[in-house]
């Protein structure tokens, strides 16, 4: 076979053929041939747990593309809700099929009144508003019972359009609460962005008005976030969805992997960060502290990319596009400073170290009047549409349930000792 590898078994002697199919040994055969010998890879270095066609990632090469569509495009001519339908659906959609969608979303957007009065209320008054986030995702579940009809067509796309309207409101809910600030209702005359916009940070006047660049950028850092294949948290939820429970207890454990700092919390380290830096003068200071093994450089480095992630690229532009609005943020010289340096240091481009998506976001979140610990909220509002065509993907391939085998490293057998004999 031209596409197969020859593995000597030294224990038998015997050589085994195993195919190579789409880049990969399929693990059946692999137990068929070599039954009882288990991959051991923590982290799935190297373990493709699916086939996937929603999105494409070349980290060698910096690409990126939603259902064959680069990034780079969908972030100039897109908008947020027509990449969600794209995830979702495999196809960009037609007119009337974005304007059903939008209305469809919209209509979706408010949330059943115990939610907010019986239970994010409850929470305590200096309460996460990431963790509040996860909660309420998951207690969704409690509302929607007809969401256990995984199966069912019509139940099954109802569940997605809720979570995709109400995860905003959600968001909005958790911050405002934070802030001690009343709720504030969708408003079903605003698009998608500016909806969240005008949740998050209407006052006293009748209607939001978003400054359009800050809700163009804002849509931008959304279609850049909507999906990343087979992530910590879309691995989160397919694992979840492949035992068959519903979409929001799913959402909810994939939001809960999105909370950690080596995910979905980076931006917030960067922040901190940058601002420990303090100033231009210390940057280079502290590079080599870094080198010297004293943490990380944070929102440097990924998985999967080993050039620059093409996210950052696109984000570099948007920030000038938000600072035009609202000043610079002081910490951009430093991120710059650092940048550069690091970019031309061989500790960093030896190891193929490049800024990522969260280098940047932090800075435009934080200019944009974003309090910190929003930074996981923000990114769980557009991946939500990535967990979801991920979700009903896997539902359809079918799969079997997520359930990887044990390298068994404890003790061998021993009799039970009473209590006083120990
Ligand atoms: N600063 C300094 N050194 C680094 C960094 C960094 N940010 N990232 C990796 N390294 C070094 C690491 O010390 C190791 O060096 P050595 O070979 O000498 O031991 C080498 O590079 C490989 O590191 P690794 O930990 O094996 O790489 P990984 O693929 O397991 O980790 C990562 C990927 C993203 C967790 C890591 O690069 C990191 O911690 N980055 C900082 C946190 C961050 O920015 N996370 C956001 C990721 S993008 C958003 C998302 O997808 O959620």
């Amino acid at each position: 076979m031209a596409e197969s590898i020859t593995i000597t078994d030294n224990r038998t002697g015997q050589a085994i053929e195993i195919p190579i199919v789409n880049g990969g040994i399929a693990a059946t055969e692999w137990s068929k041939l070599l039954p009882g010998v288990w991959f051991y890879d923590p982290g799935f270095m190297s373990t493709a747990a699916c086939e996937s066609a929603v999105t494409y990632l070349d980290g060698d090469a910096g690409i990126l593309r939603y259902r064959g569509y680069p990034i780079e495009q969908l972030a100039e001519h897109s908008t947020y809700l027509e990449v969600a339908y794209l995830l979702l659906h495999g196809e960009l959609p037609s007119s009337a099929q974005f304007e059903a969608w939008t209305h469809e979303v919209t209509y979706h957007t408010f949330i059943h009144e115990n939610v907010r009065k019986r239970f994010l209320e409850g929470f305590h008054y200096d309460a996460h508003p990431m963790g509040m986030l996860v909660s309420a995702i998951a207690a969704l579940s409690t509302f929607y019972l007809d969401a256990k009809d995984i199966f069912d067509p019509t139940s099954r796309s109802k569940q997605v359009t809720r979570l995709i309207a109400k995860v905003p409101t959600l968001a909005a809910a958790a911050h405002r609460f934070s802030m001690g600030m009343p709720f504030v209702y969708p408003d079903n005359s605003l698009d998608f962005t500016s909806n969240f916009l005008s949740m998050m940070w209407k006052v006293a006047e009748p209607r939001f008005e978003a400054d359009p660049i800050l809700a163009h950028a804002l849509d931008v850092l959304f279609i850049l976030h909507a999906d990343h294949e087979q992530n910590c948290s879309t691995t989160a939820m397919r694992v979840v969805g492949s035992s068959h429970a519903d979409p929001y207890s799913a959402t909810a454990a994939a939001a809960a992997a999105l909370y950690g700092p080596r995910h979905g919390g980076a931006n917030e380290a960067v922040i901190r960060m940058l601002t420990e830096i303090g100033g231009y003068e210390n940057v280079e200071p502290f590079i080599e502290s870094v080198k010297a093994g004293k943490g990380r450089l944070q929102g440097f480095g990924h998985r999967v990319y080993k050039s620059y992630d093409p996210r950052a690229k696109i984000i570099k532009r948007t920030a000038d596009e938000v600072f035009s609005v609202t000043g610079k943020n002081p910490l951009l010289d430093i991120a710059l400073r650092l940048e550069e340096i690091a970019l031309s240091d061989e500790y960093f481009t030896s190891r193929r170290l490049y800024p990522n998506v969260d280098f940047y976001s932090g800075l435009i979140y934080q200019a944009m009047g974003f309090p910190m610990e929003m930074f996981p909220v923000l990114f769980a509002i557009p991946r939500t549409s990535g967990w979801l065509a991920h979700w009903q993907e896997m539902l359809d391939q079918d799969s079997k349930i997520a359930r990887p085998r044990q390298l068994y490293v404890g003790t061998e057998p021993r009799d039970y000792t009473p209590i006083d004999g120990r």
